[in-house]
């Protein structure tokens, strides 16, 4: 028997400002896309930017319906969307960002297992990290160096061979 520990590092900015000027672009994405969210329901407002390796940046929202579990999250919006339109082309970074109509949402946002899973699959079919950058309404913003810190022990295509 042995025990292992999974462990990661994320580095924590109190503002925007402390980004890198792309960082700062991609979260600007991201926080337009949020603005055009379609949430209806939970009026909880997602953006996302995803940052290609041609330097283009894909942008997505989270798309609500009437039959709730139709809807999908931001996240998935845009990986999928780049996916669509550039197959293949190698995904730099993603950014995140939250806000409610109902409270201040001042804590960075976390994509949900569904889009963590998502999001891995083109990191593990590219062999490059994709940076994450997390951030709220208001407060801090998060970065995380790869998906795989946040989706330990992950599951990908390497099983099914
Ligand atoms: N949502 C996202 O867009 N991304 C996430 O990672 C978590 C949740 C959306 C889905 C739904 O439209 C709303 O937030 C409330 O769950």
């Amino acid at each position: 028997m042995s025990q292992k520990k999974i462990s990661f590092e994320i580095t924590v900015y109190d503002s925007v400002i402390e980004l890198s000027n792309d960082d700062q672009n991609l979260m600007s994405a991201a926080v337009e896309a949020r603005s055009r969210a379609y949430a209806p329901y939970s009026s909880f407002n997602v953006g996302a930017a995803v940052l290609l390796e041609n330097g283009e940046i894909i942008e997505g929202n989270n798309q609500e319906n009437a039959s709730y579990p139709s809807g999908l999250c931001a996240e998935r919006v845009a990986i999928f969307y780049a996916g669509a339109k550039y197959p293949g082309m190698k995904i730099k970074a993603i950014a995140i960002t939250a806000a409610s109509l109902n409270h201040e949402v001042k804590e960075p946002a976390a994509p949900c297992g569904n889009c963590r899973q998502a999001i891995s699959e083109y990191e593990f079919r590219q062999q490059e990290p994709i940076k994450i950058l997390l951030m709220g309404e208001t407060g801090s913003i998060v970065e995380c160096d790869s998906l795989s810190d946040l989706l330990p022990l992950g599951f990908n295509s390497s099983f099914l061979n």
